[in-house]
C-alpha cells in the first residue's frame, strides 16, 4: 500500500493497543471465515476498523491493484473519469484504482461509518456516500463501478443494479474460495446474458469451462507487516491473497488467446501451463525446442495472459 496509508494504519493500530487488536483480529477472521460478518458488530468501531486496516486491507488492496491493472490494460483508452466503489470499506479498492486512474473522481459507498471515516482520511478528494447499497436505488451512475469483497455481503440481486450504474465497466472481486468464485460466476452468467461484454479474466464470453469442485481464482503476494505477523502468529513475511474476479464492459474489448489459471510447473527443459482458452481448459507443455515460447513461458505467471 502507499507509504502514507501504511503509516496511518500503524497509528490506528497503536491507538487500540496490541491485546485488543489481537482479539479483534481473531474475531474478524473467524467472522469472515464462517461468513458471519454480523459477529463483527460485537467489536467497538475503533477495534473493528484497526483490525481490518491491519489484517485485511493490505490484502484486499493488493488483489484490487492486480485486478485493476488488468482491467486498465483491457479497457485501453475507454474513458474512465468517474469510479464508484460499492462497499468501499476502508477504501482499499479506491486506493488501488487511484494508482491506475489517478485523474478519476471517486465515490465511496459504505454503510459502516467508522470504515468510511478511515477511507475518507486516505482519499480526501473522494465523495462519500454513507448509505446501504441494497436500498439506494438506483445506484449513482459512474464510468467504472467496483464491488471488492463486498458483493458476498450484499443481497444477490444487486449485480443487475451495479451493472445499470456502470457506464463503461463493472468489476467484482471476491475471495478466491469456492463460494467467492460461485458468486463471481453467477454475476458473469447473469450479466453476459443481459448483454455485458467480457473484459477479464476470461478469454471468451462462452460458458465457463471450470467444473466443480475446481474453482477459478488467482493470487497476489502481500507483504506482511511485523504487526500483522505478530497478530496472526505467522512466521512468513508474506501471504498469498487468493481472489476471484470478473470485469465486464459495455463495449467489446480485445480478449487474450488464453489465460494461465495455475502456477506454471517447471521441470528441466519443460514448462507446463494450465490455460483457459475459448475452447476450454487445456494443458500446454512447452519444451526448449520452441525457444521463444519457452522463454515467454519462463517469464509468465499464474493469472497472466498467454498466446
Ligand atoms: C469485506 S469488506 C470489503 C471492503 C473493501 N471493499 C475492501 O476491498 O477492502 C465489505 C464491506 O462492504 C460493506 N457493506 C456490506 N453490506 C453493505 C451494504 N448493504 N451497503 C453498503 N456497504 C455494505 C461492509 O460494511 C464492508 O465495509
Amino acid at each position: 500500500m502507499p507509504g502514507p496509508v501504511s503509516r496511518v494504519v500503524d497509528e490506528r493500530a497503536e491507538e487500540v493497543g496490541f491485546g485488543a487488536l489481537k482479539r479483534a483480529a481473531a474475531a474478524m477472521s473467524e467472522g469472515y471465515r464462517e461468513g458471519r460478518v454480523s459477529a463483527l458488530g460485537r467489536l467497538t468501531a475503533a477495534e473493528r476498523t484497526a483490525a481490518y486496516l491491519v489484517t485485511r486491507m493490505p490484502a484486499t488492496y493488493t488483489a484490487a491493484y492486480s485486478v485493476l491493472g488488468e482491467v486498465r490494460t483491457r479497457l485501453g483508452n475507454a474513458p474512465v473519469a468517474t469510479i464508484l466503489d460499492v462497499g468501499a470499506g476502508t477504501g482499499a479498492a479506491s486506493l488501488a484504482a487511484h494508482q491506475w486512474y489517478p485523474e478519476a473522481a471517486f465515490t465511496m459507498l459504505e454503510r459502516d461509518s467508522a470504515f468510511l471515516e478511515a477511507a475518507r482520511g486516505f482519499l480526501p478528494d473522494a465523495a462519500v456516500l454513507s448509505a446501504d447499497a441494497t436500498t439506494l436505488d438506483p445506484l449513482p451512475p459512474h464510468d467504472l463501478v467496483m464491488a471488492a469483497y463486498s458483493l458476498g455481503e450484499l443481497a444477490k440481486p444487486l449485480a443487475h443494479r451495479l451493472w445499470q450504474a456502470a457506464r463503461v465497466a463493472l468489476v467484482v472481486i471476491e475471495p478466491g474460495t469456492p463460494a467467492g468464485f460461485s458468486l463471481v460466476r453467477a454475476v458473469r452468467d447473469q450479466l453476459l446474458a443481459a448483454g455485458a461484454r467480457m473484459a477479464a479474466p476470461c478469454p471468451a464470453e462462452t460458458a465457463c469451462p471450470v467444473v466443480h469442485p475446481d474453482w477459478c481464482h488467482f493470487a497476489a503476494r502481500v507483504e506482511r507487516s511485523s504487526l500483522h505477523r505478530r497478530l496472526k502468529d505467522a512466521q512468513l513475511n508474506y501471504e498469498d491473497e487468493k481472489f476471484s474476479y470478473i470485469a465486464l464492459t459495455r463495449n467489446a474489448v480485445s480478449l487474450p488467446e488464453a489465460r494461465i489459471v495455475r502456477h506454471p510447473r517447471y521441470q528441466p527443459g519443460l514448462i507446463t501451463l494450465e490455460v483457459c482458452t475459448p475452447t476450454g481448459l487445456h494443458t500446454e507443455r512447452i519444451t526448449k525446442r520452441t525457444k521463444d515460447k519457452f522463454r515467454a513461458a519462463r517469464k509468465s505467471a499464474w493469472g497472466d495472459v498467454w498466446g
